[in-house]
């Protein structure tokens, strides 16, 4: 099994194997923000890979229109629509990354 590794949070959890990055962190408990539900529609999901970007599903259209080519050249993806190969390492943005629409309860 793959593992993702959160850098910032010094955790490694497991991926699920045919799921989305988004859904293997959700699963593992770890805090990131969804408001679109993983439609691609409000980038809240958005990580930064630092390791392992080649081991990832390509990025597609959605993301590009999403994050523009600038962020996806600086290693972000969104991570329900990344799916992944290999064991990678991220940045999971805290709190203080996001826009504020993606932490209101
Ligand atoms: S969950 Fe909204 S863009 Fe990924």
């Amino acid at each position: 099994m793959s593992t993702i590794k959160i850098e910032n949070f010094d955790v490694t959890v497991d991926a699920l194997p045919g799921h989305s990055l988004l859904i293997s962190l959700v699963n593992a408990e770890q805090p990131i923000h969804t408001v679109c539900g993983g439609k691609a529609g409000c980038g809240c999901c958005r990580v930064r890979i630092l390791e392992g970007g080649s081991k990832l599903s390509p990025v597609n259209d959605n993301e590009r229109r999403r994050l523009g080519d600038a962020k996806i050249t600086a290693g972000w993806r969104l991570a329900c629509q990344t799916h992944i190969l290999r064991d990678v390492t991220i940045y999971l943005p805290v709190k203080e990354d996001l826009d504020s629409f993606c932490t209101k309860k």
